[in-house]
C-alpha cells in the first residue's frame, strides 16, 4: 500500500455516504470493510445518534459502562454511573463511597454558578471615550439579545452582567467585554456562543456609529470561557481520627491520618505530583462526565486552571487534621448541565442521570465534586498502604491475559495462580508459555 501524503486525502470525502467513506479508508488502510461494520452500533437508532455527533465517522468506539454503588452524600443514597476505559477507577470509587458510608458520608455544596463568555476586540480609540458610551452599549445589548435570552430566563438563567476591560496595556489596542451568564440546567455552551455573538455583531454596529471618526473596531472572536471559577462546588469527608484504624489493612489510625496529610500536602509545593494527583481526582470526574454526556475537557481545562489559580500548580484538595478531626475536601470549578447536547441525545447519558435519580444541575454538580474526592482519597489511601500497583494490576491482569490471547483455561489458572503474587506484564507471559 502506498502510504504517500496524497493518499490520505479524498478531495469531498466529508460529503461521501457512511459506505463509500469506510469503502475508501478500508482500501486505503487495509482494513477491511467489515471490521468497522463488526464495530459500529447496531442497536437500532443508536447507530444513527452516534453518527450524528461528529464527522466522517467509520465506527463506534465503546467504553466500559460500570457503576459506584453505596455512596452517601448529604444524607442520600446514590449509585454513580461511570465510564472508563482505565481499570480500578470504578473499584477505587466504590471503596472510598463503602470507606465513608459509615463515617457521615460526604457532603457537597454548590458555591457559585455563574459562567463566563468574552467579546475579544481591537479598537484604536481609548477607554476615556469608551467608558462613558458603554451603558448606552450595555442597554443595547441586552435589548438586542432578548430574542435569544428569553427562553433561557423563563428556565432561571440568561445573561447576568457584561463589563469592559481595558487590557491595552497588555496588548495594543486590545478591549474585552466580558459577559456573566446563568444556564439553568444546561452546560449552556451553544446558548453562550450564541448570545456572545450577536453582542459582537451589536457592539461593532454601535461603536460605528457612535465613533464615525475612528477606524471600526476589529472584533478578534467572542466566545465562552472553559475557566469558571464562578462555577463552583465543594464535597468534604470528615470523622475522628481514631475511626481511621485499618482503612490500610494493619495500619493505625494515627499513622493513616499522618501520612495521608503528607501525600495532600505534597501535592501542594511539588509540581510533578500535583499533576499525578490532580490525573486521579479527574479519573473520578471524567468518568461520570461521560456517563452523562457532559465535556470532560472543558472540566479538565478549568480544574487544571483553578489549580494554578495562585501562581503554582497545586492539588485540588485540601486536608485538615486538628481537635483530634480528619477533614479532606475539595473545591474547583464544575460546569456541567443535565439537559442539552449530548447530555439530552446519547441515551445512556439519560439512563445515567435516571441511575442518580435525575438529579438537578446543582445536585449533579456536588456529585462531580464527590467523584473526584473519592477517586482522590482512594488513590492516596492505595499509595501510601501497599501501593497503587497491587488493586491496578489484579483488574489489568483481565487485560493482559485478552492482550496475549490467552484461552479460557489459561486465564482462569493465571487468575488463581496470580491471587497472592504481584502481577506484571511479563510474569503473566511467563506464567502462559509455561501453562497449556
Ligand atoms: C492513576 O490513574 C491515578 C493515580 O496515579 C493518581 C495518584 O497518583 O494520585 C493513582
Amino acid at each position: 500500500m502506498d502510504r504517500n501524503q496524497d493518499t490520505a486525502y479524498l478531495p469531498g470525502f466529508s460529503s461521501l455516504t457512511k459506505k463509500k467513506k469506510i469503502e475508501w479508508l478500508a482500501k486505503r488502510s487495509g482494513i477491511p470493510v467489515e471490521q468497522f461494520e463488526k464495530f459500529s452500533c447496531t442497536i437500532e437508532g443508536i447507530g444513527l445518534i452516534y453518527d450524528s455527533l461528529s464527522e466522517n465517522t467509520v465506527a463506534h468506539f465503546s467504553l466500559p459502562f460500570g457503576i459506584a454503588p453505596g455512596f452517601r452524600i448529604n444524607g442520600r443514597d446514590y449509585i454513580l454511573p461511570l465510564v472508563t476505559e482505565e481499570s480500578s477507577v470504578v473499584a477505587a470509587l466504590a471503596r472510598a463511597a463503602k470507606i465513608w458510608y459509615t463515617r457521615g458520608g460526604f457532603n457537597a455544596v454548590v458555591t457559585g454558578t455563574v459562567k463566563k463568555g468574552q467579546i475579544h476586540f481591537f479598537w484604536s480609540g481609548g477607554i476615556t471615550q469608551l467608558n462613558p458610551v458603554f451603558p448606552v452599549l450595555k442597554k443595547k445589548l441586552m435589548a438586542g439579545i432578548h430574542p435569544i435570552t428569553e427562553n433561557m430566563e423563563r428556565r432561571g438563567g440568561g445573561v447576568l452582567n457584561v463589563t469592559l476591560i481595558d487590557n491595552t496595556d497588555k496588548l495594543g489596542n486590545y478591549y474585552q467585554l466580558d459577559v456573566d451568564f446563568g444556564t439553568g440546567e444546561a452546560m449552556g455552551a451553544n446558548f453562550i456562543n450564541s448570545v456572545l455573538e450577536k453582542m459582537a455583531e451589536i457592539t461593532r454596529t454601535f461603536m460605528v456609529s457612535e465613533f464615525p471618526y475612528i477606524t471600526p473596531p476589529e472584533i478578534n472572536m467572542a466566545i465562552l470561557s472553559n475557566y469558571t471559577p464562578d462555577c463552583i462546588a465543594e464535597a468534604r469527608v470528615e470523622c475522628p481520627v481514631n475511626r481511621l484504624e485499618n482503612i490500610v489493612k494493619g495500619m493505625s489510625a494515627k499513622e493513616f491520618a499522618d501520612r495521608f496529610e503528607k501525600a495532600v500536602r505534597i501535592a501542594k509545593v511539588n509540581l510533578s505530583r500535583a499533576v499525578t494527583h490532580n490525573k486521579g481526582i479527574f479519573n473520578g470526574i471524567d468518568s461520570l462526565a461521560l456517563a452523562t454526556g457532559n465535556d470532560w475537557r472543558a472540566l479538565e481545562s478549568a480544574g487544571h486552571a483553578y489549580a494554578v489559580r495562585d501562581g503554582e500548580y497545586r492539588g485540588l484538595t485540601n486536608i485538615d487534621i486538628s481537635n483530634g478531626m480528619f477533614r479532606f475536601y475539595i473545591k474547583l470549578p464544575v460546569n456541567i448541565g443535565t439537559t442539552g447536547g449530548v447530555t439530552t441525545v446519547h441515551p445512556l447519558a439519560g439512563i445515567a442521570l435516571k441511575i442518580m435519580d435525575n438529579p438537578s444541575v446543582n445536585e449533579l454538580m456536588q456529585l462531580f465534586a464527590v467523584a473526584g474526592l473519592a477517586a482522590n482519597f482512594s488513590a492516596i489511601t492505595a499509595l501510601i498502604g501497599q501501593g497503587i500497583q497491587a488493586g491496578h494490576m489484579k483488574l489489568h491482569l483481565q487485560n493482559i491475559l485478552i492482550q496475549l490471547n490467552a484461552s479460557d483455561s489459561q486465564k482462569q489458572k493465571a487468575k488463581e495462580y496470580f491471587r497472592n503474587k504481584k502481577i506484571t506484564y511479563s510474569d503473566v507471559s511467563e506464567f502462559l508459555k509455561k501453562t497449556p
